[in-house]
């Protein structure tokens, strides 16, 4: 063996306390899950895992949606399934920007054809729903897209009044909730959501790598229109259903398909993501388990425990407080300071990883995320504690040791658990 090789022999993982808005740490439980032996994805043991994921997700996105199971891929392969499914070339879709992750719909939405409208706001703010409404009004979209927790600016986007007006205006609107499902409140059916992504590596506090979706019949009637079984299994029965039909474009992420193998005929498509399908499980058993109100409130209590440590370490906390995520906190960077440098210092001397930000942000905030199984007292406290550490190694002026005072008085008065 060479030299060059013999460094390869070992994975070297080292540990870390992961305070980014994901991937995050991943529960134990999860990891121990998937460690089991695979099985065959028509194996009716397996079959049985598939069925309790699909009730544990509707129970989880607080909808009677038939239609809720994952797509094998990372977040962005779930929002590009359900936009390639639902898209036509040609269709409008109207894509409300407020931060990096509205971009993201753009990107998905042209390359599958769609006559795309935009509205923007300035990053660190939200809409006003009557803004995006009287936008619908405007542009009559078959599709508008709205991320729920927008990441990179650590902001949220209230849905129901839009849902509801789309619901009347007969219009789809699609959801990313990649950030807060699991997190906070993401209500499918109360607030008129038609299809909702989200992740896997954020709030679930599971490895990246699976993206549960949900849908309701609105959808499915348009999914369906362009139903095509692919060609090696298709029956004479399949063949004659779609004949003269556009299919849906992409073959992996046709949900048409994928539906079939989430239902009594499991018709093959590509072959299931087996751990991942573990890891999903013994996720939503988590959440479940926590039960969402306990895990909603818990994910309130830390951020605002960190919130308050910023604040008493003199740090500004970035964005208008009315719409902030409760799974991210952005700190604005204090002039002077180099944002990189302070992240290099926490990592290296604390283990601890924090985010920075993209675009105009970067550089001027970072993003620390308080997500599922990472959303934990001591990683609160020890991210203040290294933060302020690391801020006064590279020169930065702060109020020591108030951070973490102020961080337990929130604790004491109303402790975890
Ligand atoms: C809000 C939001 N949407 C979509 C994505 C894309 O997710 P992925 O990287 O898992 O494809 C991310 C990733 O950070 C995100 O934060």
């Amino acid at each position: 063996m060479t030299e060059k090789l013999e460094n390869c022999r070992r994975l070297s993982v080292p540990p870390r306390t992961i305070m980014t808005p994901g991937p995050v740490e991943v529960d134990p439980r999860v990891l121990r899950a998937m460690s089991m032996p695979i099985l065959g994805q028509f194996d009716p043991a397996f079959t049985k895992i598939m069925n309790e994921v699909m009730e544990m997700l509707r129970e989880a996105y607080q909808t009677k949606n038939h239609w809720a199971y994952p797509i094998d891929g990372t977040s962005r392969a779930g929002l590009e399934a359900v936009i390639a499914s639902l898209i036509e070339p040609g269709d409008k879709m109207l894509v409300p920007i407020y931060g990096r992750f509205g971009d993201l719909f753009v990107e998905i939405g042209e390359r599958y054809g769609a006559e795309i409208h935009t509205i923007e706001c300035p990053w660190g703010t939200v809409f006003d729903p009557e803004e995006i409404i009287s936008e619908i009004k405007k542009v009559h979209p078959k599709v508008v897209t709205l991320v729920h927790g927008e990441t990179s600016t650590g902001r949220m986007q209230p849905l129901a009044e839009v849902g509801r007006a789309c619901r009347e205006l007969d219009v789809l609107l699609v959801v990313d909730a990649v950030a807060t499902f699991g997190g906070t409140d993401v209500k499918v059916d109360d607030w008129c959501l038609d299809a909702v992504i989200s992740g896997g590596q954020k709030c679930l506090s599971i490895p990246s790598g699976i993206a549960p979706i949900t849908y309701n019949e609105r959808v499915e009637k348009v999914i369906l229109k362009r139903k095509k079984v692919e060609r090696g299994i298709a029956t004479d029965d399949d063949r004659k259903a779609a004949a003269g039909l556009l299919p849906i474009r992409s073959n992996y992420f046709d949900l048409s398909q994928l539906q079939d193998y989430w239902s009594e005929r499991r018709l093959n498509h590509h072959t299931e993501a087996t751990s991942m399908e573990y890891a999903l499980h013994e996720g939503l058993r988590l959440v479940l388990e926590e039960g969402l109100e306990n895990r909603f409130a818990r994910h309130r209590l830390n951020e605002a425990a960190l919130m308050a440590g910023i604040e008493a370490m003199g740090l500004e906390l970035y964005g208008d407080p009315a719409c902030k995520m409760p799974t991210v906190t952005c700190v604005s960077v204090p002039d002077g300071v180099n944002a990189d440098e302070v992240r290099s210092v926490l990592l290296n001397h604390f283990g601890i990883e924090i985010a920075g930000s993209f675009g105009s942000l970067q550089g001027k905030i970072w993003r620390i995320g308080t997500m599922g199984y990472g959303c934990r007292q001591d990683n609160v406290l020890a991210v203040l504690a290294g933060l302020e550490a690391s801020l006064i190694r590279c020169g930065a002026d702060v109020n020591r040791g108030e951070g973490l005072q102020a961080a337990m008085n929130v604790y004491e008065k109303q402790p975890v658990g």
